[in-house]
């Protein structure tokens, strides 16, 4: 029997979807699901690194809803909640306690949050800070072969790899060393401010597209989002000189599934309203999908309940199988 390549991935429940979560990493999610076996997570514990509480059970059950609606098969899938297998808070112990904290000053997706939110020291936790260690032990945990990532995760990853190796260096073969699978296609980013990730935590929702807007609020928001005073209009994928107009090329040539020179040559003659109208009713074509689908099973809470207690058993028992192994090797077992 072929064995199947073991993928993780996961998305914190900070806020709803948006869709920069569905370009970067669901669609990717669903190309490759019939290919791997798949564990798509839900990281509550990941969200709560800010300090922030509210809402958590709802937005999980929102994520997960989101999860199905944009195709991800529970059938096929290990679908989970990260709070609710507890290995992975007992893994994430224990490679704290292993990791030199020197590692963890070098991060730099610590390094700007602890700068953006310098005034606001109760939201710089030490949960923030020890962040990567909890998504290492998420990857370790399942013997993950490949993770599905944004660029914005990649020196994360390179951590976990880390980590991975210098473990099994002193201990034997306990963990398999994850890949990054980094989608080919540009980033998604902030429609307000292009030169940054788009980021459904975001504390001004006109920089994001969530997957539950309106369409009138999609237009308004694409229709706002910042281009160049270029004249006349270039329309032309260059991130350094035309960040606004490369990031509404990245997401029509996804959701369109056309090439970005294909598109450059196609909209050569439009003007950035033109621009802004085709690409707003292209989003409102994929959520109206999205919502639809959405809709009929976001109030089926038993459903997706029983989704969660399926896939959290499966996860668990490879988890289990993981934990067991390091117990033994550093003598608490
Ligand atoms: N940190 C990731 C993010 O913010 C989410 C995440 C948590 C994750 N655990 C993971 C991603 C494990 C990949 C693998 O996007």
């Amino acid at each position: 029997m072929l064995i199947k390549n073991i993928v993780f991935s996961a998305i914190q429940p900070s806020n709803n979807l948006t869709i920069g979560n569905y370009i970067g990493a669901i669609k990717q999610w669903i190309n490759i699901q019939n290919i791997y076996k798949c564990i798509y997570c839900i990281a509550d514990l990941h969200a709560i690194t800010n300090n922030n509480f509210n809402n958590l059970k709802t937005l999980s059950l929102n994520t997960l809803a989101l999860y199905l609606a944009c195709g991800v098969d529970p059938d096929i899938n290990i679908i989970c909640l990260q709070s609710k297998i507890v290995e992975h808070s007992q893994l994430h112990w224990i490679l704290s306690c292993y990791v030199n904290w020197n590692k963890l000053k070098r991060m730099t997706q610590f390094k700007s949050k602890y700068m953006t939110y310098n005034h606001l020291s109760n939201k710089i936790t030490a949960g923030l800070f020890t962040y990567p260690i909890l998504m290492t032990s998420d990857i370790l945990l399942y013997q993950t072969n490949y993770v599905p990532v944004g660029y914005d995760q990649k020196q994360h990853l390179e951590f976990s790899r880390d980590i991975a190796k210098n473990f099994n260096k002193k201990y034997g073969n306990i963990f398999t060393i994850p890949k990054p699978l980094i989608p080919k296609i540009g980033k998604i980013t902030s429609l307000l401010n292009p030169m940054k990730k788009m980021s459904k935590s975001d504390i001004n929702d006109n920089n994001y597209i969530s997957l539950l807007d309106k369409p009138e609020l999609v237009k308004k928001k694409i229709n706002n989002a910042i281009t160049d005073s270029d004249n006349p209009p270039i329309i032309k994928y260059d991130l350094k000189n035309k960040p606004g107009i490369s990031n509404l090329l990245n997401i029509l040539s996804v959701l369109t599934n056309t090439n970005i020179i294909d598109l450059e040559k196609d909209l050569n003659n439009i003007n950035y309203k033109q621009l802004k109208k085709i690409v707003a009713n292209e989003i409102n074509n994929i959520l109206f999908k999205i919502q639809k689908k959405y809709f009929s099973i976001r109030n089926k809470e038993r459903y997706l309940n029983s989704i969660l207690i399926s896939g959290n058993r499966k996860a668990k028992i490879i988890a289990e199988n993981t934990l067991n192994k390091v117990h033994k090797v550093i003598n608490i077992k």
